[in-house]
């Protein structure tokens, strides 16, 4: 019997929303039922510590992450090496703000081969990006209707792949887009470039959605800018719109952002296929 596990880092959750969809198609092309199906959001630190089983061949795992300045986030990418694999499929997925994906999804096939891995499936979803906001929209309300169609299609073409492959290891090579060596990424730190205004009333959500522990609740929830990841999770979350971005390089960023990158792209697909 397979089981479908789902390994995936989401701060604002559009990459946690993609996955399930093509959860839905994988699982209903290959009849397997919902008990059989397990998710691992390690977005919160405390979940990183842990150490999950080795997968193995009645496994199909889809590992999932956003991408940031083209790369995976290092919390993801150091979590995913952690993962062992004996001739287990991947279905890998990488979501993206409407900018550019770059080397991030090689950058996630490179890690799941490493682990032992078969990655049979890519592909680069686009989410609203984590720095927008009704003011400054950049991608907003992506994933929408047609890209959540697409993941089912997505998972449903994968699931025939699988059952028709009959040796995954005679499956050829999966290419995907990026060049190694990767880009450089993100570094580590921050600017200060959120505000908690008056309309805070402490109720630690933010602090609860924060990946990175980066929330001090007893300075008045200020972000702690050092280990803050930028991911703007804090500010989606807030019931009171408390959490306000600052005037400055990031709220720069997104209005260039909304500027340059306003024409919608495509989702993209790629399949191993056999030779
Ligand atoms: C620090 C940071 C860097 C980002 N870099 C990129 C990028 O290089 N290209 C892009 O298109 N989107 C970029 N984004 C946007 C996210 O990839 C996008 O919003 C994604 O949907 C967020 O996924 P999540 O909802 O699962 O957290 C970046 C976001 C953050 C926070
Ligand atoms: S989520 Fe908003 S209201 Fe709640 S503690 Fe954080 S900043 Fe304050
Ligand atoms: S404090 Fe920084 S790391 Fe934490 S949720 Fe907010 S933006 Fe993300």
């Amino acid at each position: 019997m397979k089981k479908i596990t789902l390994v995936y880092f989401s701060p604002t959750k559009t990459t946690e929303t993609v996955l399930r969809d093509i959860t839905q198609g994988l699982a209903q092309s290959l009849e397997i039922s919902s008990s059989e199906i397990t998710a691992v959001n390690f977005t919160r630190p405390e979940i990183r510590g842990t150490v999950l089983e080795p997968f193995d061949k009645d496994d199909i795992v889809l590992l999932g992450a956003p991408v940031y300045a083209g790369r995976l986030p290092a919390d993801a990418a150091d979590f995913f090496k952690k993962l062992t694999a004996s001739g287990t499929p991947a279905i890998l997925t990488v979501v993206y703000g409407n900018r550019e994906y770059e080397d991030a999804l090689l950058e996630l096939k490179d890690v799941a081969s490493a682990c032992g891995f078969i990655p049979v499936a890519g592909a680069a979803f686009i989410g609203e990006h984590s720095f927008a906001s009704t003011d400054i929209p950049v991608a907003m309300n992506r994933p929408d209707e047609n890209d959540l169609k697409q993941a089912q299609d997505f998972g449903g073409n994968t699931g025939t792949l699988l059952k028709k492959t009959t040796d995954l290891k005679k499956l050829a090579v999966l290419e995907v887009p990026g060049n190694f060596p990767y880009r450089e990424g993100m570094g580590t730190g921050a600017p200060d470039f959120i505000a908690v205004t008056d309309a805070c009333t402490e109720c630690g959500i933010c602090a609860t959605a924060c990946p990175s522990n980066a929330i001090d609740a007893d300075d008045g929830f200020a972000t702690i800018a050092a280990d803050c990841i930028l991911c703007c999770a804090c500010i989606k979350a807030c019931p009171e719109q408390a959490r306000l971005m600052k005037a400055g390089p990031i709220k720069d960023k997104a209005r260039w952002l909304n500027e340059t990158c306003s024409i919608p792209k495509p989702v993209q697909v790629f399949f191993a296929v056999e030779p």
